[in-house]
């Protein structure tokens, strides 16, 4: 049986780094930890938190309920198919996902190279459907398997069921908080398909000296070094990587601004245009801002605007608060309305 801490600091479990305590906390290596820890009366009537890595969420204060902290493990070949040359890799949700990226190379599979480094676990990969350098988890979800909070009961949810979209899906709208992922099996490549669409990656293989067709191990060391780049280590600096999304406009209102903004970029979606709100955030004149005592507690990143961080020292309020004034100047300046891809709790 799981042990049930009272009262714990989640400043380890948050790449923000932010001191906010859980009234309850446990760790379940599996979906019966999971489903005995649902059962204590404690955890019954506390409001549930599920954690994976704390890449993707910022406290803004302490957390009153139950802290969940899923640490399934297990990485598996589950099939092969001959006919379309895939394989179906299973891999436990607690699992870390740049291992499993790792894990799928070694095992000549690809799919999952241009995901490199994405920090966090496998079971939060699709809830906001992760997304880098042209892919997305969707482009090789399989099925996922979940236990229902209220019940305790498994479920499997097929992509069609998972309502994947821009860092989105149904565990974040209609079944919020009700589900616990606990493995996710994708479909991987025997067959080496290189995605190299993404602008930056081409740039970065003749960089690195690749011509030809780019192995599914040289587009991942690509990703790997735009990624150390651009955006901060969490180890070294706390942030959870973009803390917005970027907007999508209708053509008309991008012409619009085009025509105010000539440099402002924009990349085709259907039904309108989506727009780098880093550039946005930029323009507004928030790049490399730091607040707070002496060199600064938190601020936006030097060389990435939409990366919200925090040096040390500053509380989660303060950083939603920087999030709110960037979002009100961004719409005074551009008519956009920016909206957190962070889970704000
Ligand atoms: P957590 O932060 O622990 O949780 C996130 C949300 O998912 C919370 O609401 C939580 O309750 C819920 N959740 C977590 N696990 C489960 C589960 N098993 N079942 C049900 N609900 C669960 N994201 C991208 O898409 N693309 C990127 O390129 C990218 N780059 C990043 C770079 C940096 C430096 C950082 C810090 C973050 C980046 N992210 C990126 C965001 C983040 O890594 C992803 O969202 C990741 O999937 C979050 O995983 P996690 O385990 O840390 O989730
Ligand atoms: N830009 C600026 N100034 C900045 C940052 C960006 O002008 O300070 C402009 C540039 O025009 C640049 C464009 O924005 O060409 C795009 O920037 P970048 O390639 O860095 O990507 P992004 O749009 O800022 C998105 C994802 C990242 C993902 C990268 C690579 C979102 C919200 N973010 O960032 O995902 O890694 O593309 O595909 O979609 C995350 O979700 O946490 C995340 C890091």
């Amino acid at each position: 049986m799981p042990l049930l801490e009272q009262h714990v600091s989640l400043r380890p479990y948050n790449t923000f780094g932010l001191d906010v305590r859980a009234r309850y906390f446990a760790r379940f290596g599996s979906a019966d930890e999971l489903r005995a820890l649902l059962a204590l009366p404690e955890v019954q009537a506390a409001d549930k938190l599920i954690l994976g890595g704390g890449s993707n969420v910022l406290f803004t204060q302490d957390f009153a309920g139950a802290v969940l902290k899923n640490e399934i493990r297990g990485l598996e070949i589950i099939a092969e198919d001959g006919g379309d040359d895939t394989a179906l890799v299973r891999a436990g949700a607690g699992e870390g996902w740049h291992g499993l990226v790792e894990y799928a190379l070694g095992q000549g599979l690809s799919g999952l190279e241009n995901l490199s480094l994405i920090p966090g676990t496998v079971g939060a990969a699709p809830l906001q459907n992760i997304g880098a350098y042209g892919a997305e988890l969707r482009d090789t979800f399989e099925r996922l398997e979940a236990v229902e909070i209220a019940t305790g009961a498994l479920r499997s949810f097929g992509a069609a069921e998972c309502g994947f979209g821009y860092r989105e899906s149904v565990f974040k709208n209609a079944l919020k908080n009700r589900f616990v992922v606990t493995a996710v099996v994708l479909r991987l490549h025997r067959r080496a398909r290189p995605n190299v669409q993404y602008g930056a990656l081409q740039d970065t293989l003749a960089e690195l000296g690749i011509t030809g067709e780019p192995t599914p191990h040289d587009v991942s060391r690509a990703v790997v070094h735009i990624r150390r780049s651009k955006l901060p280590d969490p180890a070294e600096t706390g942030n959870a990587g973009s803390f917005f999304k970027n907007p999508e406009v209708s053509q008309r209102k991008f012409d619009e601004l085009k025509a105010q903004h000539p440099g402002l970029p924009g990349y085709p979606v259907p039904g309108g245009v989506k727009v780098p709100a880093g550039w946005l955030i930029e323009q507004a004149g928030w790049k490399g801002l730091r607040r707070g005592p002496g060199a600064g507690t938190h601020g936006v990143h030097e060389r990435q605007a939409l990366v919200l961080v925090h040096h040390g020292g500053a509380t989660g309020q303060d950083l939603r608060q920087l999030a709110e004034e960037i979002i009100q100047s961004v719409r005074q300046q551009f008519g956009i309305e920016l909206h957190p891809e962070v889970n704000i709790l």
